[in-house]
């Protein structure tokens, strides 16, 4: 099965993905930690990409496809995937079709803008591993350390609330197109995304088996 999840930044597509992942055994892709660990690792792929991801703005689509397309033709891929943070563009949607991949579903997970802000300002992420907490939503078990390595956790420098805004107004410029886009090839479903991550997940389970 190959899915997509779309959303604004903070919709939960990352702590969604993680419960696919978990549950149908496809890998999560999320080009946004792919791109976080080159800029950590210091590649020739994490310094182009660096002022844009700190600027809230996107990668070059170029970039961004280059990634995809090697991480894709990976072998954990071959029964399936999880897209988390791709595509983002029209473009990017076009390069995924170019290649001759079938999406099967696209979920787009709703949340208004307003509550973005209050999830991101919670939300804290382990440098070392990648995994994800909210303070209030998802804590993890020892404040301030990741349940899964152990690692120190961080709050992410594009989570600074004037990023955020820069981040959704990319959002709703760049990435919003792509609801139209997947709903008139008939892929598309909408997912509420609740205030418990619980009835989310719940949600997105649901929309899986229709
Ligand atoms: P990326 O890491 O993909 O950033 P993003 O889309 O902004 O996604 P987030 O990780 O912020 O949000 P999410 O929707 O995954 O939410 P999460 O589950 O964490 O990309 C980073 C940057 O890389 C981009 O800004 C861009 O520059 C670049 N990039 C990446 N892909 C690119 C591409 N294809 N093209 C070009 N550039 C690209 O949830 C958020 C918080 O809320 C968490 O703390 C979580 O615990 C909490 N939460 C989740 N669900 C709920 C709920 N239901 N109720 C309450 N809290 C919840």
């Amino acid at each position: 099965m190959n899915l997509i999840l779309l959303g604004a930044p903070g919709a939960g597509k990352g702590t969604q993905a993680e419960n696919i992942e978990k549950a149908k055994g496809i890998p999560q892709i999320s080009t946004g930690n792919i791109l976080k660990a080159a800029v950590k690792n210091g590649t020739e792929i994490g310094l182009k990409a660096k002022s844009y991801m700190d600027a809230g703005g996107l990668v070059p689509d170029d970039v961004v496809i280059g990634i995809l397309k090697a991480r894709i033709n990976e072998r954990d891929c071959r029964e399936g995937f999880i897209l988390d943070g791709f595509p983002r563009t029209v473009p990017q949607a076009d390069a995924l079709e170019a290649m001759g991949i079938t999406i099967d579903k696209v979920i787009s997970i709703e949340v208004p803008d307003e509550k973005i802000a209050a999830r991101l300002a919670g939300r804290r992420a382990c440098p070392a591993c990648g995994a994800t907490y909210h303070t209030e939503y998802k804590p993890s078990a020892v404040p301030g350390i990741c349940d899964k390595c152990g690692g120190e956790l961080i709050i992410r420098s594009d989570d600074k609330p004037e990023t955020v805004l820069d981040r959704l107004k990319t959002y709703h410029e760049k990435t919003a197109p792509l609801i139209d886009y997947y709903s008139a090839k008939g892929k598309l479903v909408t997912v509420e995304g609740q205030d418990e991550v619980a009835d989310t997940t719940a949600l997105v389970m649901k929309a899986l088996e229709e």
